[in-house]
């Protein structure tokens, strides 16, 4: 950082950066103006609300999200950097219309951005023409037929949790720190279904690979500073190009990080393609979806192939996308179970029935039936998923003027009642996905409580379909809707089942008031006092009598 402020050329550049940026906001920034819309007081005109979106606490009922939606409604005017406004969304209607517009409510050109510096230019990044491409290629490994058809090797690698059984102490329970364990243990999982290789994560705490990925949620790295959160601000208001120069030369710590990440996870991409191509020469390669990657790369149909940097750049995305999500979801079902003991006894009570039944049936392996037919499981993972979505935003940009329709009316500051609201063009959406998850329209009045009743009761009720799995918006919407979600729900079960089967699931009650809902790219576990040591979630782990 010194020698990038001290070298005399270096400075040049920044200085050059700086006044390019302010011109440019000042171009793209002073349009129609959706000032008029409701929202909180601005801290200062220079961070305007960031700080409190970029570094408070994601959580429970104090979460940015639901104090401002329960103050002003399902569409909130925020402040950015410079007096800058922006929306933050939880409207059914209004979401349903943004997911389906297509490129023209776009994936924020900043969180693009980010996305290339944590995982190339990838599925994650991609907008238009090349995300359609990219999208195509991919498809066919996340299909529902593809899914299903992991359900045997997820289930085989949760019955390895059970070795925490060997871990028990003389009192016989065990006290593990789940989000790092889990952390390393999904790293695991991604690698054998999706790439075929052992990357061995879970027995190894020193593994680089799930260091340096884990690196970026911890809570130094993803919660910026003042300044970094400045900088932040400004860098979301330039175009593409600027943009993507200065995010790949700003010295902030949290990007510079990055950097360093993708410079290893692109490394251990190389050594498995490397490998990979060999066998698939050979004649010896798996339907997985690292084979397809390279077939892509090999392919000369421009609908359907990759370059090779795009192949390395889908496999960081599915490394990076597909494991701290599953494996911090994890860690909140505990959560939640430790908080609602008749809730996980409940729960066993349903897999044992199941387990029995299927013993009577002679079989021991969980079959897609199994899955689906087990009703109270289902409704505590969907409530799970609705009240823990740990990709609790995300971000769009319009690409022109739009309209969006509302599900309600809302009345502006001057008095004005809008039953549809015109945004501009560039105009930045907050996509609330927590606060929809909550929005006591569709999920009832009780929406802030957990209870996985509601999914069996009828009091969900559902008039604007959005989202791909339980009308939630955890795994996004439309057509670039998290394309692992099958694989991430049947993961998800089958390592709820084989949990809760083997362990009964405890929190010490002096630690249970104190965690947080970190926002750290994903959100994580802390504990309140102790948030620099990174994600804390202390269960104590005791074992099933057998049954
Ligand atoms: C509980 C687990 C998961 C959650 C909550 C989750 C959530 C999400 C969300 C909300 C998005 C959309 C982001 C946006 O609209 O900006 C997304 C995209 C994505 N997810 Fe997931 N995800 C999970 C697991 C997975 C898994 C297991 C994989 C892969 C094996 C995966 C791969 C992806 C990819 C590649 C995208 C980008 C899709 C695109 O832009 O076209 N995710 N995920
Ligand atoms: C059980 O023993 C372990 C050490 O073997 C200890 O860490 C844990 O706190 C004990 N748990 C209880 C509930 O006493
Ligand atoms: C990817 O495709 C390029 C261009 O056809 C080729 O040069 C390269 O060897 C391929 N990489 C792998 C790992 O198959
Ligand atoms: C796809 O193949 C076509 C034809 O060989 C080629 O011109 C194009 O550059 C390839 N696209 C990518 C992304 O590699």
């Amino acid at each position: 950082m010194e020698s990038l402020v001290d070298s005399l050329p270096q400075s040049g550049v920044l200085a050059l950066s700086v006044a390019l940026t302010l011109y440019t906001i000042y171009r793209r920034w002073t349009q129609i103006s959706i000032a008029d819309i409701p929202g909180p007081e601005p801290e200062s005109f220079l961070l305007g609300n960031l700080r409190e979106t970029l570094q408070g606490q994601a959580g429970e009922a104090i979460q940015v999200d639901f104090k401002w939606q329960a103050r002003f409604g399902d569409v909130v005017r925020v402040k950015g950097v410079l007096g800058t406004n922006r929306l933050m969304i939880s409207d059914p209607k209004a979401l349903q219309h943004i997911y389906n517009s297509g490129y023209s409510i776009r994936k924020s050109d900043f969180r693009s951005e980010i996305t290339r510096l944590l995982t190339g230019p990838g599925l994650a990044w991609a907008n238009d023409e090349t995300h359609k491409r990219q999208r195509r290629v991919n498809s066919p490994a996340f299909g529902a037929n593809e899914a299903r058809s992991y359900i045997p090797i997820f289930a085989a690698y949760a019955s390895l949790s059970a070795n925490w059984k060997e871990n028990l102490g003389g009192n016989g329970s065990v006290v593990v720190n789940t989000p790092t364990y889990f952390s390393r243990f999904f790293l695991d999982v991604i690698g054998e279904v999706a790439f075929d290789y052992q990357f061995g994560a879970t027995n190894d705490e020193n593994d680089a690979l799930a260091k340096a990925l884990s690196s970026i949620v911890s809570p130094t790295m993803s919660i910026p500073s003042k300044t970094g959160i400045f900088i932040f601000g400004l860098l979301e208001l330039l175009p593409m190009g600027p943009m993507r120069f200065l995010m790949r030369h700003a010295p902030v710590p949290a990007l510079q990080n990055s950097r360093r990440v993708t410079r290893i996870a692109v490394g251990v991409a190389k050594e498995l393609v490397d490998e990979k191509a060999q066998a698939l020469m050979a004649g010896k390669g798996k339907r997985d979806i690292m084979s397809l990657l390279v077939k892509a790369n090999a392919s000369e149909n421009p609908r359907t192939n990759l370059s090779e940097v795009e192949m390395f750049a889908q496999m960081q995305t599915i490394m990076q996308a597909g494991h701290e999500t599953t494996a911090n979801t994890m860690s909140w079902t505990l959560f939640a179970l430790t908080q609602h003991p008749d809730i996980q006894a409940k729960l066993r009570a349903e897999i044992m029935e199941t387990e029995r039944a299927m013993r009577v049936r002679g079989d021991t392996e969980y079959t897609y039936a199994d899955f689906e037919a087990m009703q109270y499981t289902i409704a505590l993972m969907k409530e799970t998923f609705r009240f823990y979505p740990v990709a609790f935003n995300s971000m769009r940009q319009a690409a022109r003027d739009e309209v969006l329709p509302l599900s309600k009316p809302i009345v502006t500051k001057s008095g004005k009642t809008l039953t549809e609201l015109p945004i501009p063009k560039n105009t930045l959406l907050i996509i609330s996905n927590c606060g929809y998850n909550r929005n006591p329209d569709v999920f009832g009045k009780d929406a802030h409580l957990f209870n996985p009743e509601r999914w069996l009761d009828g009091s969900v009720q559902i008039t604007t379909n959005v989202g791909v799995y339980g009308n939630l918006m955890t795994f996004g919407s439309g057509h670039r809707a998290c394309i692992g979600w099958r694989f991430a729900v049947y993961e998800y079960q089958a390592f709820l089942i084989e949990l809760v089967k083997n362990f009964e699931f405890s929190l010490d009650p002096s630690l249970a008031s104190r965690v947080r809902r970190q926002s750290a790219v994903v959100m994580i576990p802390t504990l309140e006092g102790e948030v620099s040591k990174g994600p804390q979630l202390p269960i104590t782990i005791k074992a099933v009598d057998a049954f």
